[in-house]
C-alpha cells in the first residue's frame, strides 16, 4: 500500500513536468498540437520517465536537466503508441482509457501527431544543453546520443518492423526475443542509461543499466502479452485480444500462460539482481521492478 501511495505521488510529479514541456495549442497547427497534448495527457503509467528519474537519483543526480529528457521519452513513447494503434499497424481504437488518436482526430492528424511528438521530443531534450554547467555538457551529449539511437532502426523501430511484418507467421523464440527486446526493451534501456549518464556514472555502470533495462523491458512486454489475453479492458485501458485479432504469435503462444508468468518473475529478478549492487535496501526502483511483475494494468 505504501509503495502504491509513493508511486501515485511520483506519477503526479512526472505529469507536472510533462505539462511544463508540452506545446501551447495555437496557430494553424493547433489541431496537431491538441492531438499530441491530449494523447500524452490521457494518462498511462509514466513508467519510462519514472525509471529514468529513479535511476538518475539512484546514482546521485540532483539537477533539473533530467526533466527535459523525462518529458522527451514520454513523448517518444506516446508517439510509438499513436502509430502502433493506426489501422495500418494494430488497428486499435482504445488506448489509455480513451478513443485512440486516429479515431478522434483522423488518420492524417494521428500520423502527424506521432511525427510531431517524435520531433518535439528532441527539441525538448535539447533544452538540457542550456541547463548544463561546465563538464555536465558532456553528459548531455552522451544522453542525446542514446535518445537518438535506441528508439530507431536498431531499437524500437526495428522491433516494430519485425512485429508487423511477421504477423500471421509462426515465430521462433529467437524472433520473439528480437521483437520484444527491440520494440519494448530499447526505450526502457534508454531511460535507465540516460538516468545513469546524466548522473555522471561511468561506462561500466551504464552498460549494467542497459542490461537491467533489457530485462525490465522483456518482462514488461511478456506481461503485456499476458494482459492482452487475460487482462481487464477497463483496467488496462486498451482492447484485450488485440494480438489474436492481428494473428500475432506472442511469447505466451510459444511458452503457455503459466510458464510465461514464471518467466516474467525470473527475468525481473535478473534486473533486481543488477539493481541490488546500487540500490539501497528496499529502494524505490527495486520495488517498482517487483511491482511490475504482478501488474494488472
Ligand atoms: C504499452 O506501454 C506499450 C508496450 C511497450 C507494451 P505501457 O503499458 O507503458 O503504456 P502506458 O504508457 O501505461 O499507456
Ligand atoms: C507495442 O507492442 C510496442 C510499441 C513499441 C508501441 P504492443 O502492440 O503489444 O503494445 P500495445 O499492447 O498495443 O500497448
Ligand atoms: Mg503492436
Ligand atoms: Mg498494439
Ligand atoms: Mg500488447
Amino acid at each position: 500500500m505504501e509503495f502504491k501511495q509513493e508511486m501515485k505521488k511520483r506519477t503526479a510529479h512526472i505529469e507536472g513536468i510533462l505539462d511544463e514541456y508540452l506545446p501551447y495549442p495555437e496557430g494553424l497547427q493547433k489541431t496537431v498540437l491538441t492531438a499530441m497534448n491530449t494523447t500524452v495527457r490521457a494518462g498511462g503509467k509514466r513508467l519510462r520517465p519514472m525509471l529514468m528519474e529513479e535511476t538518475y537519483h539512484m546514482f546521485g543526480g540532483t539537477r533539473k536537466m533530467i526533466e527535459p529528457f523525462m518529458a522527451a521519452i514520454e513523448m517518444i513513447h506516446t508517439y510509438s503508441l499513436i502509430h502502433d494503434d493506426l489501422p495500418a499497424l494494430d488497428n486499435d481504437d482504445y488506448r489509455r482509457g480513451q478513443k485512440t488518436c486516429h479515431i478522434v482526430y483522423g488518420e492524417d492528424m494521428a500520423i502527424l501527431a506521432g511525427d510531431a511528438l517524435l520531433n518535439y521530443a528532441y527539441e525538448t531534450a535539447s533544452k538540457a544543453f542550456d541547463m548544463a554547467d561546465g563538464e555536465e555538457i558532456f553528459c548531455v551529449i552522451e544522453a542525446m546520443k542514446i535518445l537518438a539511437s535506441k528508439p530507431g532502426i536498431y531499437g524500437m523501430i526495428g522491433g516494430q518492423t519485425a512485429d508487423v511484418e511477421l504477423e500471421g507467421t509462426p515465430l521462433s523464440m529467437e524472433e520473439i526475443l528480437f521483437i520484444h527486446k527491440n520494440k519494448t526493451s530499447a526505450l526502457i534501456e534508454t531511460c535507465m542509461m540516460i538516468g545513469a549518464v546524466l548522473a555522471g556514472a561511468d561506462k561500466e555502470i551504464v552498460s549494467q543499466m542497459e542490461l537491467c533495462g533489457e530485462a525490465v523491458g522483456l518482462a514488461f512486454q511478456i506481461q503485456d502479452d499476458i494482459l492482452d489475453l487475460i487482462g481487464d479492458e477497463n483496467e488496462i485501458g486498451k482492447p484485450v485480444g488485440s494480438d489474436e485479432k492481428n494473428h500475432k504469435v506472442t511469447y505466451v503462444t510459444l511458452k503457455g500462460l503459466e510458464q510465461s508468468k514464471k518467466d516474467v518473475q525470473d527475468i525481473s529478478m535478473k534486473a533486481v539482481d543488477i539493481l541490488k549492487q546500487y540500490d539501497e535496501e528496499d529502494g524505490y526502483l527495486t520495488s517498482l521492478v517487483e511491482f511490475l511483475i504482478h501488474r494488472t494494468y
